[in-house]
C-alpha cells in the first residue's frame, strides 16, 4: 500500500511538472510579451551538469573563497549542490519571483554560505560576484551583458545556459545535448 502511495504520488508528481513545462512552452510560443521574461523553468540535464562541474572545477582549484552568483535563481538549482560542497565560498541568488524565492529560503535555510534576496536583478548590484551563473532569456541578454559590464568590479568567469550574451568575449561555446533548444553552455571570460 504504502509503495502504491509513493509511486502513485510520484506519478502526480512527474504528470505536474511536464504539464507546466507544457503550460510554459506554448505560451513563450504564443505570446510575445512573455518571450520578454524567463519564466520559472530551472537548469536541468546536461547543461546543469556541465555548469555544476565547471563551477567545481574552478572552486577546487580556487586560493580564496568565491562568491557565485546566479541573477534568477528560481529555486536555487544551480547553487545548492556546490552550497554543501564547498561552505567556504559564498553563494547568492536573487529572485523576483515570490514563490519561487519563498522555496529557495527554505532550502537555503541549511546553509550559512547561501543568501537569497527577492528583487529585480536589474535593480542590484551584481558586479561583486567572481562568477556568475544564469539562465535567462534570448531577449534579455544583451541587456544583461550590458548589466555586467557596467557593475562589474570583480567577475571573472560568466557561464550561460543556453542563451549567448552577446556583448561579452566568449572563450568557449561547450555543446551540450542533441534537443533544438536547450543544447549548449556558453562561458565568457571578463
Ligand atoms: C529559467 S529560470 C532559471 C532558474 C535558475 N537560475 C536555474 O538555472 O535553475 C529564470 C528565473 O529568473 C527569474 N527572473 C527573471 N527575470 C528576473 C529579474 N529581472 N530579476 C530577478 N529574477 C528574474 C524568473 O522568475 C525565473 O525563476
Amino acid at each position: 500500500m504504502l509503495t502504491f502511495c509513493f509511486m502513485a504520488i510520484i506519478h502526480v508528481m512527474l504528470l505536474t511538472a511536464a504539464i507546466w513545462i507544457l503550460v510554459i512552452e506554448m505560451k513563450l510560443f504564443f505570446y510575445k510579451e512573455y518571450r520578454k521574461y524567463p519564466p520559472f523553468v530551472p537548469s536541468f540535464g546536461a547543461e546543469k551538469k556541465n555548469i555544476i562541474s565547471n563551477i567545481r572545477n574552478v572552486l577546487k582549484n580556487s586560493l580564496s573563497n568565491m562568491t557565485i552568483l546566479d541573477p534568477g535563481c528560481g529555486t536555487g538549482t544551480l547553487l545548492f549542490e556546490l552550497a554543501k560542497e564547498f561552505p567556504n565560498h559564498k553563494f547568492v541568488g536573487i529572485e523576483w519571483n515570490k514563490f519561487a524565492y519563498f522555496i529557495c529560503r527554505l532550502r537555503a535555510k541549511k546553509y550559512n554560505n547561501v543568501k537569497i534576496y527577492c528583487d529585480d536583478m536589474f535593480n542590484c548590484d551584481i558586479g561583486g560576484a567572481d562568477i556568475i551563473v544564469c539562465f535567462l532569456i534570448e531577449p534579455l541578454m544583451k541587456k544583461f551583458g550590458q548589466k555586467i559590464m557596467r557593475d562589474n568590479y570583480k567577475t571573472q568567469i560568466i557561464f550561460s545556459n543556453t542563451f549567448k550574451i552577446p556583448n561579452l568575449p566568449l572563450v568557449e561555446k561547450i555543446k551540450t545535448g542533441k534537443g533544438s533548444f536547450f543544447k549548449g553552455v556558453y562561458v565568457y571570460k571578463l
